[in-house]
């Protein structure tokens, strides 16, 4: 990811304030091939005695510093002493407390990676801690893991924007116990704005399912427009892009497309590929199923179907009985019957 990402350019230094064994930044000394000088700290003590015997043990003793200390205070000297090209933020738990120094820390269009474990709150859930921890309104849907992204990415790119930055997403992920989101990160206001006014909320029912983004707060109705039953109000998540789908198409052309040691990551990449990334929902088949009162078709039949009839349609990396389209509702739920009953 990284490698692709810095493709033609070198990315210097690889910052990881929290790097437990050290072992991500050794993999990407020795493997990204644009990073030439790594640091890892970490607030344990053992943690950074076996960061320091895992580089002596690959021969990084020149290329990587090793900090004992703090992650804010790590990020926060290197934003005044000389930023990373990347930083990564990968904490137990929630990365909140980091991110602002994070976004400090990473030189103009650096890359940050952050990843989340509290996977309760950012999906709607814990109702409460999603609120007190990130400011955020979240109720859990069908779809709360592509929530759970666009919650850590909203919140990501709002911490960003009140730096003066422009952060978007490049590559967004779900997987097992975690959500990952890596974001470019651009100085301006304007691109701050920018990146800022895709964060918004969504109207959401849970009966029908109905989905909508929300542009202003003029547009909020109480009652859904299709059953009539009270809405749901989710965010403000991040409604763009998940993924540039250039620097995808990098991750899949690059060698390690066909190392063994990848080959569970690239099976997820090559579903981003295909992801309709500029819908912030998915469809359970499941539930789409229970309201028409028949029994769920397989996802690929019904993806096709609609890509037959003039939608757009994919599937989704975080859950193989979900399908992203900009069909309505009535027209999903119209193939899903047709495709039981043949
Ligand atoms: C999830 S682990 C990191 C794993 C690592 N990224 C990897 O891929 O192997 C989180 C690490 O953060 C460290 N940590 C927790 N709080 C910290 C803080 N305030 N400053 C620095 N490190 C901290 C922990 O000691 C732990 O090693
Ligand atoms: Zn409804």
């Amino acid at each position: 990811m990284v490698g692709a990402y810095f493709s033609g350019r070198t990315c210097g230094l690889a910052a990881e304030p929290l790097a437990g064994t050290g072992a991500r930044i050794i993999r990407l000394l020795l493997e990204s091939g644009s990073v030439s000088e790594g640091l890892a700290g970490d607030i344990s003590q053992w943690a950074v005695r076996l960061s320091e015997i895992n580089r002596e043990r690959n021969g990084l003793v020149e290329r990587m510093r090793i900090e004992h200390l703090d992650a804010n205070l790590l990020l926060s000297r290197l934003a005044v002493e000389g930023r990373a090209g990347y930083v990564d933020i990968d904490p137990f738990g929630s990365p909140v407390r980091f991110l602002e120094n994070g976004f400090r820390a990473t030189e103009r269009r650096g890359l940050l990676g952050v990843s989340a474990t509290d996977l309760a709150a950012l999906s709607g859930s814990s109702r409460r801690t999603a609120y007190w921890k990130y400011g955020l309104t979240l109720v859990k849907t069908n779809f709360y893991k592509e929530t759970a992204i666009r919650a850590l990415a909203g919140f990501a790119v709002m911490t960003a924007s009140r730096l003066s930055l422009g952060a978007e997403p490049v590559l967004s992920i779900a997987y097992r116990h975690f959500v990952r989101v890596f974001l470019r990160v651009e100085r301006g206001k304007r691109r701050a704005y920018h990146a800022r006014s895709q964060v918004r909320y969504l109207i959401h029912c849970k009966y029908c399912l109905n989905t909508s983004v929300m542009s202003d707060v003029s547009e909020w109705r109480e009652k859904c427009g299709i059953c009539g039953n009270p809405n749901t109000l989710i965010g403000p998540v991040w409604t763009g892009l998940l993924h540039d789908k250039g620097l995808v198409e990098r991750i899949l052309n690059s060698r390690h497309a066909s190392d063994p040691t990848y080959s569970e990551a690239i099976k997820i990449v090559k579903t981003v590929a295909e992801e309709v990334d500029d819908i912030p929902w998915s469809f359970q088949l499941s539930e789409v199923s229970r309201r028409a009162r028949t029994s769920p078709p397989k996802t690929k039949h019904v993806i096709e179907r609609l890509k037959e009839v003039g939608y757009r349609a994919s599937p989704t990396h975080y859950d193989p009985s979900a399908v992203k389209t900009d069909a309505p509702l009535d027209v999903l739920t119209k193939i899903v019957k047709e495709l039981v009953r043949s």
